[in-house]
């Protein structure tokens, strides 16, 4: 039996009922958060929740739980679900009310779910690298917010794995922004580039983290935007997000990068990154 979170109790997954009218369902209208769980231990859920209520301000919803309170219902939905080394995916919707592009008055309540999902870490990327390839950034100018609505994300994606590839690195004109789903790092004669957290991409935790053992390993970090030339012609490449951590890029569109084996400072980064996962509570 599998557990989820809805508003603020932990019910069976069956137990919790969507409504048709729902904003998120409709409109897209909420945002969301995924923590990584190793062996049974939250990693960075202080920084995902604070990221979670910034979000959320950003497009004006008010979360009716304080953070301490939703800390504590995803531990529990953790722990009922027993989850080994996996994730927890939660969402918030401006709520359920008659379709109509305005807000809703005070008496729709934002709706809270959520559900975890075992999920091994992918190793066989830390180690192999993976093909990526180049699709023009058509999302809208707010990619600092995390969105429900990932449509330009989803097309994005469909494309990259319809050519064989694990991740789109999205571009807007020249500029590299970002990938579908993570943030790109490009590493050239011992700088680590990647795209300054700002509008036009989402300021990822895992990037935060690298960006912190960057500076651990003495990698310095130029948070300045890659064109898609430079990108190509770095030493390695890096995709990076909750569930795919310090991933190599070792290909682009044909463009190969040390051979298509993953680089010494991309290990390095693997290494350090590893110091800091938690050792758990199953493990
Ligand atoms: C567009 C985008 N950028 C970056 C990231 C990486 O963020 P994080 O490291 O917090 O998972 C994600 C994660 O889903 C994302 O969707």
């Amino acid at each position: 039996m599998s557990y989820s979170l809805w508003n603020d109790q932990i019910v069976k997954d069956e137990e919790v009922v969507v409504n048709k009218e729902d904003r998120g369902y409709q409109f897209g209208d909420g945002v969301y958060e995924v923590v990584k769980v190793y062996n049974g231990e939250l990693f960075t859920a202080e920084e995902h929740v604070d990221r979670f209520y910034v979000s959320a301000e950003k497009i004006r919803m008010t979360i009716p739980y304080t953070k301490d309170k939703l800390h504590q219902l995803l531990h529990q939905l953790v722990e009922k679900n027993k989850v080994e080394t996996g994730h927890v995916y939660f969402q918030i919707t401006r709520g359920a009310g008659a379709r109509n592009h305005v807000f809703p008055g005070d008496e729709v309540k934002p709706v809270l779910t959520g559900n975890t999902k075992e999920n091994p870490r992918p190793v066989a990327n830390f180690e192999n690298g993976v093909k990526a390839t180049f699709v023009e950034d058509v999302r809208w100018l707010r990619c600092d917010i995390k969105s429900l609505n990932l449509l330009g994300a989803v097309l994005a994606k469909q494309e990259a794995q319809e050519k064989g590839c694990y991740e789109a690195i999205l571009h807007r004109g020249e500029t590299v922004t970002e990938g579908s789903s993570s943030n790109i790092y490009g590493i050239k004669d011992g700088v680590l580039y990647t795209h300054p957290a700002d509008n036009f991409i989402l300021n990822g935790i895992t990037r935060q983290v690298i960006i912190k053992c960057a500076a651990e390993i003495g990698l310095p970090v130029k948070e300045e935007a890659m064109t898609k030339a430079q990108l190509l012609a770095m030493d390695e490449v890096i995709v990076s997000s909750t569930t795919s951590e310090v991933t190599p890029i070792v290909e682009v569109d044909g463009t190969v990068f040390g051979g298509g084996k993953p680089g010494d400072w991309t290990r390095k980064l693997q290494v350090q990154f590893d110091t800091k996962i938690p050792k758990g509570i199953r493990a």
